[in-house]
């Protein structure tokens, strides 16, 4: 599609912003994962447009009965085309230019919406999963997670064998609250923002869609969107770059990688006086 030079130009001023902040952080949404083949949730062609959002009593209904959840879900419950996409997907250059700004130090954390495991696929390391990740099992009781293979399921519903509680799938539910451990993580990692970039998500569900306004009303953080289409925080955003994440991360990298050789370059240059 090729960035338009009013999104090349916000690029640029994203480049700059992060290099002059102190910590940095990204807020990710399913908008990350389009470009890998997972369709997003709200909006054109998103899961709950075409099907409808599910009922939000999902987290009462499994523990009302988790040995039922559990024997449906083995039953492949899960809705196909979802199924299908997380199964197939790869991390996409947008993944990959998230990796590449932490490793250079230039992003020092990312809280992701979702579940797919594509930033850890792509190498992140310093992120929080707000919703879960849908490749592990966690207990209810104590929030140990497991990887599903260490998760024997003969006898439904599993329980935790640390400490005997109810397991589920870690991807939180509708009606469910977020983990404590993921929830203070984020909480901290917001704090401490002066920078925040947020990424293709609608921002309409809470408290992720709160945690870049924490960051603005402590630090006075610099809020960066970079989305193909208006959200519910454009408005409080001070740069938007409106083309999506695949196509501008990687554009960000090589303009953060510009600016950092300029500054090489002219460190060495000689004084004129
Ligand atoms: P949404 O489906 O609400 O929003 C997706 C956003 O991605 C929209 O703002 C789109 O404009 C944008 N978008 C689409 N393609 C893009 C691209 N290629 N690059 C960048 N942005 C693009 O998804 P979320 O905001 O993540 O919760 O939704 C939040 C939560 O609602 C999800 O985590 C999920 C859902 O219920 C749970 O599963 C618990």
């Amino acid at each position: 599609m090729g960035l338009s030079d009013s999104a090349r130009a916000a690029l640029d001023a994203t480049a700059r912003a992060m290099l002059a902040a102190r910590y940095v952080t990204a807020l990710a949404g399913a908008g990350m994962s389009a470009e890998s083949g997972i369709p997003t949730f709200r909006g054109p062609g998103g899961l709950w447009t075409k099907y409808g959002a599910p009922d939000n009593r999902g987290y009462q209904q499994f523990l009302e009965d988790p040995r039922g959840w559990w024997e449906r879900r083995l039953n492949g419950n899960q809705m196909p085309e979802m199924r299908e996409a997380l199964d197939r997907a790869q991390p996409n250059p947008g993944h990959h230019a998230l990796v590449e700004l932490e490793d250079a130090g230039v992003l020092r954390h990312t809280v992701t919406q979702n579940v797919d495991n594509l930033h850890r696929a792509a190498g992140s390391r310093s992120i929080s999963e707000i919703h879960g990740n849908h490749t592990l099992i966690r207990c209810v009781a104590c929030v140990s997670r497991f990887e599903r293979e260490e998760i024997p399921l003969d006898e439904l519903p599993p329980m935790c064998s640390r400490c005997g509680g109810l397991l589920k799938t870690d991807t939180v539910m509708f009606g469910e609250p977020i983990p404590p451990d993921v929830l203070r993580a984020c909480q901290t990692e917001a704090a401490r923002s002066d920078c925040v970039l947020i990424l293709g998500t609608s921002a309409i569900v809470y408290p992720a869609a709160a945690l870049p306004d924490v960051a603005r009303r402590l630090n006075d953080a610099t809020l960066i969107e970079i989305n193909p289409n208006e959200t519910a925080l454009t408005d409080a955003c001070s740069i938007v770059v409106r083309a999506p994440t695949g196509e501008a991360l990687p554009e960000l990298v090589a303009a953060i990688r510009r600016l950092r050789g300029d500054t090489r370059s002219m460190a060495g240059v000689p004084d004129a006086t």
